[in-house]
């Protein structure tokens, strides 16, 4: 099928290259010429493992082409929206300037019976407008969420766990007969995850947008159980990863996304959440959320009680301390520092006196343009000379598996404060460090 995706960021790059390895053509828009000239040249512009092998692979096939261009989209069976979406400045709700330029922009160019597909995330209520918006065109929108993790983005894309299509209905919530067409369309986009048995979730414009929502503000919501959970394990003198485990046995909880430490962060879990809140109160159900406005003031919690604890280390004080912080992304194997717990505990102790130098595999960079006053090094070792305190924020492999002797042998004191619970106490402590995590005695 011929396939436009619009926006060409972390979820629009990595869908378009994914559909054209799926056999289909696929145009990619994005009004960043930065961004395109990488992607036409085979580059990706961002860090995602997979990536750059997939746009080699289907570059070579000519099924994917990238413009600026929206005009260039004309033609296809299939558009997806896929632009941010990030929360407004000094507000919780979310922007939508981004995917109403897009809508608008595409509208010229729709015929009838095209189909858009939505995949941003957005606020409830949203599908329903631009179904609204694009109607004189006869195209058809069809809600579309995308679920996929950084890191992880090119194996989600190309199997995903479940599809969800939010379709126009009737008065009895039945999909119209455009609405079934067009859901017709996108199993042939998607026909072989469909052929590998992937669940398909076929609903309603609003709950297809809600799902998306309430997927993030679940997991966001048990990462702050754990946390809450880490600190009460601080207060008792208990360890929060024993009680992770024991409590993720029972196969109603499970262990993942329960690993305390420096909480959630990244493009999506924290902006959604409140995005979902500000939504939850235009529609005058703020007490059904209210609970998220809990799960946020945990997550938060745990940046200045990481700070206090490089203190406790510190005897009382961080001015003028070296601080090596390892790890500035959101999470590993990404070089995303949206929002990052990482660089936010970083850049705090470094405005309260510390002198602070943070390394990343892949997101110094980033890092950089962000917080221009911390320092930067390129490897842990470096980040680490004369450190009174090393701080792990990131738990890239290469920074869990570091050795404490060596480490031992650049620091000025053996101080490791654990940001993500995933060195061996026992094991740092026999070498003669300090260890301190959240959570954990
Ligand atoms: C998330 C959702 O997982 C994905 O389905 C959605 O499409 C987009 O938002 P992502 O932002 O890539 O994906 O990251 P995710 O893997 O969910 O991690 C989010 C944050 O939670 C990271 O900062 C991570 O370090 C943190 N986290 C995760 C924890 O603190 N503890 C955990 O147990 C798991």
């Amino acid at each position: 099928m011929r396939l436009s995706v619009i926006g060409c960021g972390y979820l629009g790059a990595v869908h378009a290259a994914s559909m054209a390895q799926l056999g289909h053509e696929v145009i990619g828009i994005d009004v960043d010429l930065k961004k395109v000239d990488a992607l036409r040249a085979g580059r990706a512009p961002f860090y995602e493992p997979g990536l750059p092998e997939l746009l080699t692979e289907v570059g070579a096939t000519g099924r994917l082409t990238f413009s600026t261009d929206i005009a260039d989209a004309a033609g296809a069976d299939v558009h997806f929206i896929c632009v941010g979406t990030p929360q407004v400045h000094g507000e919780f709700r979310a922007d939508l300037t981004f995917v109403n330029a897009a809508v608008e922009a595409l509208v010229p160019h729709l015929r009838p019976g095209d189909v858009v597909a939505g995949k941003s995330t957005v606020p409830v209520g949203t599908a329903e407008a631009i179904a609204e918006a694009i109607s004189a065109t006869g195209a058809v929108l069809v809600w579309n969420p995308e679920f996929l993790r950084e890191g992880f983005a090119v194996e989600d894309t190309l199997h995903p766990d479940r599809l969800v299509y939010g379709l126009p209905t009737d008065d009895d919530g039945e999909p119209t007969a455009e609405g079934s067409k067009a859901r017709s369309v996108l199993d042939e986009v998607y026909a072989t995850p469909l052929s590998e048995d992937t669940p398909l979730v076929v609903t309603d414009y609003a709950t297809a947008q809600l799902v998306k929502v309430a997927a993030n503000s679940f997991l966001a919501t048990k990462i702050s159980f754990i946390n809450a959970m880490a600190e009460l394990c601080e207060s008792t003198g208990a360890d929060v990863t024993r009680l992770a485990d024991a409590i993720g046995y029972d196969a109603r909880i499970g262990r993942r996304f329960l690993n305390a430490g420096l909480g959630f962060g990244g493009g999506c879990l924290p902006k959604d959440i409140r995005a979902f809140m500000a939504r939850a109160g235009e529609l005058g159900v703020s007490d059904a959320l209210s609970f998220l406005r809990e799960v946020d003031s945990i997550n938060m919690r745990r940046r200045v009680r990481m700070v206090d604890l490089a203190r406790e280390v510190c005897h009382g004080s961080i001015v003028g301390k070296r601080i090596a912080v390892l790890g500035a992304a959101f999470k590993p194997d990404s070089d995303d520092v949206r929002d990052s717990p990482a660089l936010s505990v970083a850049a705090q102790m470094q405005l309260q006196g510390a002198h602070v130098t943070v390394t990343d595999p892949q997101a110094v960079a980033n890092a950089r343009a962000k917080w221009p006053d911390l320092h930067f090094a390129d490897t842990a070792l470096e980040a680490a000379k004369d450190a009174d305190v090393v701080l792990l924020a990131t738990e890239w492999t290469e920074y869990c598996e570091i050795e404490p002797d060596a480490l031992a042998a650049v620091v000025a004191h053996r101080r490791i404060l654990d940001g993500r619970n995933v060195l061996k106490p026992a094991h740092w402590r026999a070498a003669g460090w300090t260890y301190r995590a959240l959570g954990r005695p």
